[in-house]
């Protein structure tokens, strides 16, 4: 049976060029290298500069995306952006990376759902492709998140950092089976009875502020394996694909022990992880396409390999996505 599946063209990734090691946080909040890097698996992250904004970010790894994908900027419909940290309260920054581009058709918006973004932005422009509403999609992850951080507070600023991931997918007629490339199935969920577990205090409609974040670390630890894991054994049952099936495991880099715990829980040897998160920290939306765009480009995930993606964040917010490359 002939069916449109949604391929993934392209890839890119931009990260800021300053970096922040432990040693200099360190220097900010009473922390040490040696804590953050048991706790977290964390080294060092990239942090934006001053002046530099969520869509620049965006739009360099989006421009890569495209370049990988060897098409005309024109043929891009739809323009998905999953961020915490967009430039403006509106217009969604979406919008101003598709008049960057060039692009004058077609629809821009922006995707929140904090970590679990940018799962939720490509199962999104899957949805859009299989039915006709787009089909090449532009989908990107970025985050200033260092805007978000309370740099006082040394359980939450040593975790994150900045950074851009993108892809552009376009529709593909597949056979309806598991060989076909494109994304295979992606499952979504979200529980806001968890929404103060892990927040910002501050927005538009409450405090006319931007906020920080704000976190209770054990309960987000706890709840990311459990659901994580979950989501990762629906995508495997709806395939019929079994864990030995998957190639590649591109997680959401919150921390290091939460991806090992995930890894063990569905019995997926750790080289078959792809593991960012020691040298860019927890980059929210933008770390899912971060670690792709990785490990594409240094040649792990090869054409037809089984890529499973996954993530969790505020709200509670979690799904994953399989797909073969
Ligand atoms: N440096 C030194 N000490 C610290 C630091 C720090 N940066 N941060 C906290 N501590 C101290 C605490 O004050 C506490 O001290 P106390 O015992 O004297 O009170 C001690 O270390 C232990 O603190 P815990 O919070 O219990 O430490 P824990 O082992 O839970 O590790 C961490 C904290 C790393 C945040 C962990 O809970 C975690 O990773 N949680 C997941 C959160 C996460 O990844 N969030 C990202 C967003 S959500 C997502 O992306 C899935």
């Amino acid at each position: 049976m002939s069916v449109i599946r949604t391929v993934v063209a392209g890839v890119g990734s931009y990260l800021p060029a300053r970096v922040v090691t432990n040693d200099d946080m360190s220097k900010i909040v009473d922390t040490t290298d040696e804590w953050i890097v048991e706790r977290t698996g964390i080294h060092q992250r990239h942090i934006a500069a001053e002046g530099e904004m969520t869509s620049h970010l965006a739009l360099a790894a989006a421009r890569e995306a495209i370049a990988d994908a060897g098409i005309d900027v024109q043929e891009i419909d739809t323009i998905i952006l999953a961020t915490t940290t967009p430039d403006y309260t509106f217009p969604a920054t979406a919008t101003t990376v598709q008049a960057e581009l060039g692009l004058h058709h077609g629809a821009a918006f922006d995707v929140q759902a904090v970590c679990s973004g940018f799962v939720y932005a490509l199962t999104i422009a899957d949805t859009f492709v299989k039915t006709g509403q787009s089909k090449v999609a532009l989908v990107i992850g970025a985050e200033t998140f260092s805007r978000l951080l309370d740099w006082t507070d040394r359980t939450t600023c040593v975790l994150f950092g900045d950074g851009a991931g993108a892809v552009v997918v376009r529709g593909e007629t597949g056979e309806g089976t598991n060989a076909d490339r494109g994304i295979l199935t992606a499952h979504l969920h979200s529980d806001g009875r968890y929404k103060d577990k892990l927040y910002v205090d501050g927005g538009p409609s409450s405090t006319q502020s931007t906020g920080h974040v704000r976190m209770e670390g054990r309960e987000v630890f706890r709840h990311a394996v459990v659901n994580i894991a979950e989501a990762i054994n629906e995508s495997l049952e709806a395939t019929g694909l079994k864990a030995d099936d998957i190639d590649w495991f591109v997680p959401h880099q919150a921390n290091k022990r939460i991806l090992d715990g995930t890894a063990r829980r569905i019995g997926l040897p750790p080289e078959k992880v792809v593991m960012t998160v020691g040298e860019q920290g927890n980059t929210s939306a933008a770390s899912v396409p971060l670690a792709l765009d990785k490990a594409v480009k240094d040649g792990r995930i090869k054409k037809n390999d089984l890529v499973l993606l996954e993530a969790m964040g505020g709200g509670f917010t979690w799904g994953s996505l399989l797909f073969r490359f």
